[in-house]
């Protein structure tokens, strides 16, 4: 196995109030120095606590970051929250091309690698996000699905350091259907492969690629020890530290 640093994300999705820092305070205690010597460990609540988040995890090893950005750095965008203005409210990591914003929001290809280039800019880490539906695995088009949205939603000036991939097959997110772990290694070496191919093998094989879609503590370790995968993007199971906490050791 690369020397390749397993990062468990969290996200949180459209959950959280102001109490629920008591449950970040948890996740910080948790994370002791034994686990934080050897994995990260992000947090992505919504946009309204980054900025508490990333003040009370100051000094933790605990990372915070967001669900979505915008292209652009500023401007007549109501609404939207820039890349810039999640690195000004300490977040260092964003996701983007999360299925439920390619679902709920019609976000394509090209506007999730305008997304993952506007946190490059920012010097967020990006966590692209790339999945088969249903309807597409059965249709045998995995493989195709997730090599196009690859191809289309990472950047040309991609470097490793920021550049981390989460495989989630769509029907695995909030379902409790869970690929096999032979079938979520199949899919990383693929690409990974792909990512060697378009960069070279050196950004092939230090490249984190997760696993994300109804991971829970009980099945966390198969994902986790399976070859090719660098750790998991944590939906449901993450609003729980005592639950995200148990994941994360598994990764070690
Ligand atoms: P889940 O969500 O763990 O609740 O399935 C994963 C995700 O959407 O990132």
């Amino acid at each position: 196995m690369a020397a390749r640093r397993a990062l468990i994300a969290g996200n949180w999705k459209m959950h959280g109030l102001a109490a629920a820092v008591e449950e970040l305070d948890r996740v910080i205690q948790g994370f002791g120095a034994e686990l934080s010597s050897k994995i990260d460990l992000l947090v992505c609540p919504p946009f309204t606590l980054i900025e508490e988040f990333a003040a009370t995890a100051k000094g933790s090893k605990v990372l915070i970051g967001a669900q979505d950005c915008h292209p652009k750095a500023s401007g007549a965008h109501t609404g939207d929250v820039s890349a810039e203005m999640l690195a000004d409210a300490g977040a260092k990591a964003v996701i983007v091309g999360h299925s439920e914003r390619r679902a709920d929001h019609g976000e394509g290809d090209a506007l999730v690698r305008a997304k993952a280039e506007a946190a490059f800019r920012a010097g967020l880490i990006a966590i692209v996000c790339v999945g088969e539906t249903q309807a597409q695995r059965e249709a045998k088009q995995t493989r195709d699905v997730v090599l196009r949205q690859l191809q289309g939603s990472v950047p040309d000036g991609a470097g490793a350091s920021l550049l981390v991939i989460a495989y989630e097959p769509v029907w695995a997110i909030g379902s409790g259907l869970t690929p096999s772990s032979g079938d979520v290694t199949e899919v990383h070496g693929l690409i990974r492969n792909a990512v060697s191919a378009r960069f070279g093998a050196a950004m092939g094989s230090a490249t984190r690629i997760l696993y994300g879609g109804s991971v829970k503590p009980d099945n966390a370790a198969s994902f986790l020890k399976a070859n090719d995968v660098d750790g998991a993007l944590v939906g449901g199971a993450s609003l729980k530290a005592a639950d995200f906490l148990a994941i994360a050791s598994r990764a070690v």
